[in-house]
């Protein structure tokens, strides 16, 4: 068996130069200047997004899909923009490549993904947690190491597969395979990709809210949010069970047992639209 010290080197630096994972899309300079032009509108700003029809197609996709609860389909890049802000847009941008895998290579992973990127929404607003639409993203993202793995490690992936058939728990699994698990891995990508300190520490701590400092609150809230969509069925295809839960998240978010149903009474709606969400991915695939 590989040294997991050494395979943890070696995922990073592969992470570090991107290899095998998708580079961000070019865009994305040229929308940072736009943004940080104080003389730029918004109109400019939506322009410059539209001229670019792929990348229109997929952040249209993803601002309609359950997780923001639109009551209305959202059918421009300014009407997006407008309803999500402007920073939101762009992590939806940034990270539009790798959405659009997780949704062809695991559609379990991907339903798992945009439930909690629900369940972290509504739990923002319930415990006004500021910006629930960046939070939301935080959700999105949260097991984005799982589909490194799944991309540029085909397969020790299956390695860490078969370890938890044996009976290995997931992350157990992929320390041995990896010498690091799948928070760390997306959080370590995230920081590449130069995303918001925030977001990185949510997703770095959402099996483990020791390694969360200085967002506590936002950590315990996507630690409660993966559990509860875990819970309500909607888990990734390879990971089985639910994943280990640290009651602490309740204290720190001030979350009484009770108001778990007002949560799921919430919930339930986003999950059904996203069946028929997925049911549609699925349908075009074939
Ligand atoms: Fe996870
Ligand atoms: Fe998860």
């Amino acid at each position: 068996m590989a040294d997991p010290s050494e395979k943890r080197k070696e995922v990073k630096k592969k992470i570090r130069k991107l290899e095998g994972l998708p580079a961000l899309p070019p865009i994305i300079q040229k929308l940072n200047a736009l943004i940080e032009d104080e003389r730029s509108s918004l109109t400019q700003i939506a322009d410059l997004i539209e001229k670019d029809q792929v990348i229109t197609t997929k952040v249209l996709r993803l601002a309609n899909s359950a997780f923001y609860g639109f009551p209305r389909k959202v059918s421009t890049v300014q009407q997006a923009m407008m309803l999500l802000g402007i920073n939101v847009l762009k992590i939806l941008i940034m990270t539009s490549s790798i959405f659009e895998i997780i949704s062809k290579e695991d559609v379990g992973l991907w339903e798992h993904s945009v439930g909690v990127a629900a369940c972290a929404k509504i739990l923002a607003e319930m415990k006004e947690v500021s910006d629930p639409q960046e939070i939301a993203t935080a959700g999105l993202l949260h097991d984005l190491g799982k589909v490194v793995q799944m991309i540029a490690f085909k397969e020790d992936y299956e390695e860490v597969k078969r370890k938890v058939e044996d009976g290995l728990s997931p992350l157990q699994a992929e320390l041995e395979v990896f010498g690091i698990d799948h928070a760390e891995m997306g959080a370590f990508l995230m920081m590449q990709w130069n995303l918001p300190e925030r977001l990185i520490e949510m997703v770095n701590s959402h099996h483990d809210l020791s390694r969360s400092k200085k967002y506590r609150k936002e950590s315990a809230l996507l630690h409660l949010a993966d559990l509860l969509v875990h819970a309500r069925g909607y888990g990734e295809t390879t990971y089985v069970g639910l994943p280990p839960f640290d009651p602490k998240a309740l204290t720190i978010l001030k979350v009484d047992p009770s108001e778990i149903k007002e949560i799921y009474l919430k919930l339930e709606p986003r999950l059904y639209e996203l069946k028929f969400f997925t049911e549609e991915l699925k349908r075009e695939m074939t």
